[in-house]
Order: structure tokens, then sequence, then C-alpha cells
């Protein structure tokens, strides 16, 4: 299981620094943003053009009155000190962006649901894999498709990997706020959805049978080595590889192709593009691509 909260190196858990006076707005050098410009890149393969020194000065400055440190060179230096790996963590997932919803680009839901599943019988144990996951909707969404089609005896399997573990958090919980219903279509709501009262009022829950078949993990999609995760009959890569370079977004979708049964199919988003001079995706839509049998 991993370790979600950052530690603070000198301070016990119960004491925390005073913070900066007011009139000390931190601002961040251009030196500075480079510093974790080349280091996110490095992690994750996210490159953060010159205009987003705002947004890293806006989502770290949290940390530094955390810390109660003036600079943010020192919060750098805070977070990349060996051991401190915690911190790196929450640094990264400050900086990743994760805006999402159900059945963002409703095409790719009508695909799955009218022309790949028909052809796999009720009790095949289908693996879908929501690649860039983040706060888990587009994993849940594939996962009511795949629950409405497949009987229950069958083991289909939907895995959400992301590279922000704290968002990761949110997508296990299953619990969205009630106004997430807008993008969930009706037939979908009444089956595998709650709506909460008293204490939960206000929330939508995902039903328990739809979140047995769901499980996220923390995975780097820019990793050196990506272990055994499988092969999927459908790979949804949607909306991360804008934030890399053509070259990072390139050797992704090679490897993409390797997680591939025959036939199976990768959706990118509607923005992305894919380069594969290898021959063996056909596009079958303009987002939607068919690993050659
Ligand atoms: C904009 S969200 C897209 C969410 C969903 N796929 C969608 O289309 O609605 C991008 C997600 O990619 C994740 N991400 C960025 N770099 C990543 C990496 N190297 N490995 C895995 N996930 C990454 C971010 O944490 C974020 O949650």
């Amino acid at each position: 299981m991993l370790n979600h909260h950052a530690s603070t190196p000198q301070l016990s858990s119960r004491l925390t620094h005073f913070p900066p006076p007011a009139h000390m707005q931190q601002m961040l050098t251009d030196a500075e943003f480079e510093q974790f410009s080349e280091l996110l890149a490095q992690m994750s393969g996210i490159l953060l053009p010159p205009g987003k020194k705002q947004l890293v000065m806006n989502r770290l400055s949290c940390r530094l009155r955390h810390f109660g440190l003036a600079r943010f060179h020192d919060y750098f230096l805070l977070a990349t000190r060996k051991g401190n790996e915690a911190e790196k963590r929450k640094l990264i997932d400050l900086l990743t962006t994760n805006e999402t919803y159900f059945f963002r680009e409703p095409a790719h839901f009508e695909f799955l649901r009218s022309v790949i599943l028909p052809a796999y019988p009720a009790a095949y144990p289908f693996r879908l894999w929501s690649a860039a996951a983040s706060s888990g909707e587009e994993a849940y969404s594939s996962a009511m498709l795949l629950a409405e089609h497949f009987n229950r005896r069958s083991a289909w399997t939907v895995s959400g990997t992301d590279i922000n573990e704290g968002i990761l958090e949110r997508a296990r919980s299953a619990k969205y706020p009630i106004e997430a219903c807008k993008h969930i279509p009706e037939r979908y709501l009444k089956p595998y959805c709650l709506k909460g009262i008293a204490q939960e009022q206000g929330n939508l829950l995902i039903k328990s049978d739809i979140r047995s078949h769901v499980h996220f993990d923390s995975f780097n999609l820019n990793s050196p080595t990506w272990g055994s995760v499988g092969l999927f009959d459908v790979i949804l890569l949607r909306n991360v590889m804008i934030y890399f370079a053509a070259q990072t977004r390139d050797a992704l979708i090679n490897r993409i192709i390797g997680q591939l049964k025959p036939g199976g199919y990768l959706f990118v988003g509607h923005a992305e593009s894919v380069n594969d001079p290898s021959g063996r995706l056909e596009r079958i839509r303009p987002s939607i691509f068919r690993l050659r049998d």
C-alpha cells in the first residue's frame, strides 16, 4: 500500500512552522520554474510550457506555507532530498492536471457499447485499462457498459491507473458530488449509482457490484519498466499525451501497442494524434484504433 501522507522531516506530526508574514508572497523565479519543470518532465514526461509559471506558483505555494519556507528553491531541495520520496510524490501530484468527468467524449462510450462489446460472448473475461484514470470517472463509465453487457459470472475487469496517488484515493472512494450525475446517461444512473442521503446528502456513490470489478493502482506511463500489466481488449489513453513531448508520445504508443490483445482497441483523446510507423494499428475512427489480428 502506498503512503499518501507528506512527511515533515524535521518536525513531529503535531507541530508545524509559523507561516511567513502575509507581505512575503513568495515569487517563483525563472530558474526555479526550470528546476520544477525539469523534475516533472524527468519523473512523468509532462512538459510545462513557460506560460505555466503562475500555475506552478499557485499550486506549490501551499507546500511552502506548510513547511514555513521562504523560497521555492528551498522547497525544491526539501522535496528532492534523498529519502523524502513522499514529498516528491506530493509535488508531482500537485503539478498534474486531473480534469475528467463521466462519459467524457461520449462517442467513445457509444462505440464501446454498440460496436466492440456485442462481439464478445456474455461470459468472456474482458479486460479494459483506463491508463490515465484520474479520479476514476472514465473507469466507472466503462464499467457501467461492461456490467450491462456481460453476465454476472463473467470475470470482466477495469484497471484504472494514474501517476497521481492522491487522485487515485478519490477514485477508490467511488464517491462524487451529486452534480456528476448530469454526465451519466439516465439508463445507467438507477442500476449502477446510489444517491446519498443523511450524511451522504449531496454525494453520488458507485454501487458495489460495479466497484468489485474495478481496481486502481499507481502507475507511471513513463517509467523505464512496466512490469507485467498483461494484455487488454481495450485501452483508454485519453487526454494525457497532450502533456508529453512528441518523442515521449511515440515511445508510449509503441509500448501501449504491446499491451493490446490482437484485435484490441486503443482510444485516445479527440485532440490527440497517434504516430505508429509500425503500421500495427488500424485507424477505425479519428481517435479509435485497432490492433491488426
Ligand atoms: C486530464 S486527465 C485525463 C483523465 C481521463 N483520461 C479523461 O480523459 O478524462 C490526465 C491524467 O493523466 C495523469 N498523468 C499525467 N502524467 C502521467 C504519467 N506519466 N503516468 C500516468 N498518468 C499520468 C494525470 O495525473 C491526470 O490524472
